[in-house]
Protein backbone atom coordinates (compact mmCIF):
# COMPACT_ATOMS: atom_id res chain seq x y z
CA UNK A 1 0.00 0.00 0.00
CA UNK A 2 1.37 3.38 -0.72
CA UNK A 3 1.47 6.57 1.52
CA UNK A 4 -1.68 8.02 -0.02
CA UNK A 5 -3.68 4.74 0.12
CA UNK A 6 -2.57 4.12 3.75
CA UNK A 7 -3.52 7.43 4.74
CA UNK A 8 -7.16 7.09 2.86
CA UNK A 9 -7.89 4.16 4.77
CA UNK A 10 -6.63 5.50 8.02
CA UNK A 11 -8.30 8.68 7.70
CA UNK A 12 -11.95 6.21 6.46
CA UNK A 13 -11.40 4.44 10.41
CA UNK A 14 -11.46 6.91 12.03
CA UNK A 15 -13.34 8.34 14.99
CA UNK A 16 -11.36 11.15 16.34
CA UNK A 17 -14.33 13.56 16.93
CA UNK A 18 -18.73 12.99 16.83
CA UNK A 19 -18.51 14.20 12.90
CA UNK A 20 -18.29 10.36 11.58
CA UNK A 21 -21.37 9.28 13.20
CA UNK A 22 -23.77 11.77 10.91
CA UNK A 23 -21.82 11.73 7.78
CA UNK A 24 -23.08 9.79 4.85
CA UNK A 25 -19.33 9.71 3.05
CA UNK A 26 -15.87 10.86 4.03
CA UNK A 27 -14.69 12.96 1.80
CA UNK A 28 -10.58 13.22 1.51
CA UNK A 29 -9.66 15.44 -0.96
CA UNK A 30 -9.39 15.59 -4.50
CA UNK A 31 -7.11 16.22 -7.50
CA UNK A 32 -3.47 16.16 -8.40
CA UNK A 33 -1.20 14.61 -5.53
CA UNK A 34 1.62 16.47 -7.05
CA UNK A 35 -0.19 19.53 -7.37
CA UNK A 36 1.90 22.50 -6.16
CA UNK A 37 -1.11 24.77 -4.94
CA UNK A 38 -3.30 23.69 -2.48
CA UNK A 39 -7.09 24.62 -1.83
CA UNK A 40 -8.36 23.66 1.68
CA UNK A 41 -11.59 24.92 2.54
CA UNK A 42 -13.84 24.72 5.42
CA UNK A 43 -15.64 21.23 5.18
CA UNK A 44 -18.38 19.11 3.10
CA UNK A 45 -21.79 20.61 2.46
CA UNK A 46 -25.11 18.28 1.52
CA UNK A 47 -23.96 17.51 -1.37
CA UNK A 48 -20.35 16.99 -0.69
CA UNK A 49 -21.24 14.60 1.91
CA UNK A 50 -23.27 12.12 -1.00
CA UNK A 51 -21.19 12.49 -3.31
CA UNK A 52 -17.58 12.12 -1.30
CA UNK A 53 -15.99 14.72 -2.81
CA UNK A 54 -15.09 18.32 -2.40
CA UNK A 55 -17.44 21.56 -3.75
CA UNK A 56 -19.07 19.97 -6.01
CA UNK A 57 -21.88 21.76 -4.99
CA UNK A 58 -23.56 25.58 -5.81
CA UNK A 59 -19.95 26.85 -3.95
CA UNK A 60 -17.86 24.07 -5.97
CA UNK A 61 -19.27 25.50 -9.52
CA UNK A 62 -18.40 28.95 -8.65
CA UNK A 63 -14.89 27.61 -7.61
CA UNK A 64 -14.39 25.93 -10.74
CA UNK A 65 -15.37 29.25 -12.76
CA UNK A 66 -12.43 31.01 -9.74
CA UNK A 67 -9.91 28.28 -11.23
CA UNK A 68 -10.59 28.74 -15.06
CA UNK A 69 -10.35 32.19 -14.51
CA UNK A 70 -6.76 31.95 -13.86
CA UNK A 71 -6.05 29.27 -16.24
CA UNK A 72 -6.66 26.40 -13.68
CA UNK A 73 -8.72 23.91 -13.31
CA UNK A 74 -8.70 20.36 -10.89
CA UNK A 75 -6.25 18.21 -12.62
CA UNK A 76 -3.61 20.82 -11.55
CA UNK A 77 -4.81 21.81 -8.46
CA UNK A 78 -5.31 19.17 -5.37
CA UNK A 79 -8.87 20.48 -3.51
CA UNK A 80 -9.23 19.50 0.81
CA UNK A 81 -10.81 20.93 3.73
CA UNK A 82 -10.30 21.32 7.06
CA UNK A 83 -12.81 18.59 8.53
CA UNK A 84 -13.02 15.84 5.89
CA UNK A 85 -16.54 14.64 7.74
CA UNK A 86 -20.03 17.17 7.25
CA UNK A 87 -20.94 19.39 9.82
CA UNK A 88 -24.60 18.70 10.82
CA UNK A 89 -26.65 21.71 9.49
CA UNK A 90 -23.77 23.12 7.71
CA UNK A 91 -22.50 24.46 11.13
CA UNK A 92 -19.18 25.51 10.98
CA UNK A 93 -16.86 22.93 12.30
CA UNK A 94 -15.95 23.27 16.24
CA UNK A 95 -12.41 23.97 17.43
CA UNK A 96 -12.34 20.66 18.84
CA UNK A 97 -13.47 19.07 15.35
CA UNK A 98 -10.71 20.57 13.42
CA UNK A 99 -8.19 20.03 16.10
CA UNK A 100 -9.12 15.96 15.83
CA UNK A 101 -9.22 16.39 11.96
CA UNK A 102 -5.79 18.01 12.05
CA UNK A 103 -3.89 15.27 11.73
CA UNK A 104 -5.32 14.35 8.35
CA UNK A 105 -4.99 17.72 6.64
CA UNK A 106 -1.18 18.15 8.09
CA UNK A 107 -0.72 14.38 6.52
CA UNK A 108 -2.03 15.45 2.92
CA UNK A 109 0.00 18.45 3.16
CA UNK A 110 2.95 16.89 3.99
CA UNK A 111 2.67 14.35 0.97
CA UNK A 112 1.34 16.85 -1.78
CA UNK A 113 4.49 19.32 -0.56
CA UNK A 114 2.85 22.42 -1.93
CA UNK A 115 4.98 25.74 -3.05
CA UNK A 116 1.18 27.85 -2.46
CA UNK A 117 -1.52 26.93 -0.29
CA UNK A 118 -5.07 29.14 -1.00
CA UNK A 119 -7.27 28.98 2.09
CA UNK A 120 -11.03 29.29 1.15
CA UNK A 121 -12.41 31.51 3.63
CA UNK A 122 -12.23 32.49 7.12
CA UNK A 123 -12.39 29.48 9.34
CA UNK A 124 -9.43 27.79 6.92
CA UNK A 125 -7.69 31.02 7.18
CA UNK A 126 -7.77 31.38 11.51
CA UNK A 127 -6.92 27.30 11.42
CA UNK A 128 -4.01 27.60 9.33
CA UNK A 129 -2.93 31.50 8.86
CA UNK A 130 -3.38 33.22 12.29
CA UNK A 131 -6.06 32.62 14.69
CA UNK A 132 -6.34 36.51 14.53
CA UNK A 133 -6.74 36.48 10.67
CA UNK A 134 -10.30 38.86 9.53
CA UNK A 135 -11.41 37.56 5.99
CA UNK A 136 -12.25 41.15 5.16
CA UNK A 137 -8.89 43.06 6.32
CA UNK A 138 -6.07 40.36 5.16
CA UNK A 139 -7.56 38.40 2.25
CA UNK A 140 -5.22 38.51 -0.70
CA UNK A 141 -2.52 39.19 1.92
CA UNK A 142 0.65 36.41 1.36
CA UNK A 143 2.04 35.08 3.97
CA UNK A 144 5.19 32.88 4.52
CA UNK A 145 4.69 29.22 6.37
CA UNK A 146 6.93 26.22 6.82
CA UNK A 147 8.77 26.82 3.64
CA UNK A 148 5.24 27.62 1.68
CA UNK A 149 3.70 30.64 0.37
CA UNK A 150 -0.07 30.92 2.14
CA UNK A 151 -2.88 33.14 0.65
CA UNK A 152 -6.67 33.59 2.22
CA UNK A 153 -9.40 34.43 -0.36
CA UNK A 154 -13.61 34.71 0.31
CA UNK A 155 -14.88 31.61 0.82
CA UNK A 156 -16.95 30.92 -2.54
CA UNK A 157 -20.18 30.30 -0.96
CA UNK A 158 -19.73 33.90 0.52
CA UNK A 159 -19.15 35.20 -2.51
CA UNK A 160 -22.42 33.44 -3.30
CA UNK A 161 -24.54 35.45 -0.69
CA UNK A 162 -22.71 38.71 -1.30
CA UNK A 163 -21.59 38.98 -5.51
CA UNK A 164 -20.44 42.58 -4.47
CA UNK A 165 -17.35 40.74 -3.22
CA UNK A 166 -16.42 39.10 -6.66
CA UNK A 167 -14.40 42.57 -7.93
CA UNK A 168 -11.88 41.79 -5.08
CA UNK A 169 -11.50 38.39 -5.41
CA UNK A 170 -10.75 38.70 -8.70
CA UNK A 171 -7.77 40.54 -7.82
CA UNK A 172 -6.74 38.30 -5.30
CA UNK A 173 -6.78 35.37 -7.83
CA UNK A 174 -4.87 37.71 -10.23
CA UNK A 175 -2.20 38.19 -7.82
CA UNK A 176 -2.20 34.36 -7.09
CA UNK A 177 -1.52 33.85 -10.92
CA UNK A 178 1.58 35.97 -10.57
CA UNK A 179 2.51 34.02 -7.97
CA UNK A 180 2.38 30.76 -9.55
CA UNK A 181 4.09 31.99 -12.82
CA UNK A 182 6.87 33.24 -10.53
CA UNK A 183 7.15 30.03 -8.56
CA UNK A 184 5.42 26.80 -10.36
CA UNK A 185 6.85 25.39 -13.66
CA UNK A 186 4.46 22.62 -13.28
CA UNK A 187 1.01 24.63 -12.67
CA UNK A 188 1.43 26.95 -15.50
CA UNK A 189 2.24 25.15 -18.21
CA UNK A 190 -0.91 24.30 -20.32
N1 LIG B 1 -17.69 24.28 1.37
C1 LIG B 1 -16.48 23.86 1.82
O1 LIG B 1 -15.83 24.54 2.60
N2 LIG B 1 -16.02 22.70 1.38
C2 LIG B 1 -16.67 21.92 0.53
O2 LIG B 1 -16.17 20.87 0.18
C3 LIG B 1 -17.93 22.39 0.08
C4 LIG B 1 -18.41 23.56 0.51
Amino acid sequence: MDAWEALKTECAACRGCGLCETRTNLVFGVGNEKAEVLFIGEGPGEQEDLQGEPFVGPAGKLLDDMLRMIDLDRSKVYIANMVKCRPPRNRDPLPEEQQACSRWLQRQIALIDPKIVVCLGRIAAMGLIDPEFRITRQHGQWFDRDGRRWMAVYHPSALLRDPSKRPETFMDLRALRKEIRERCSRTDSP
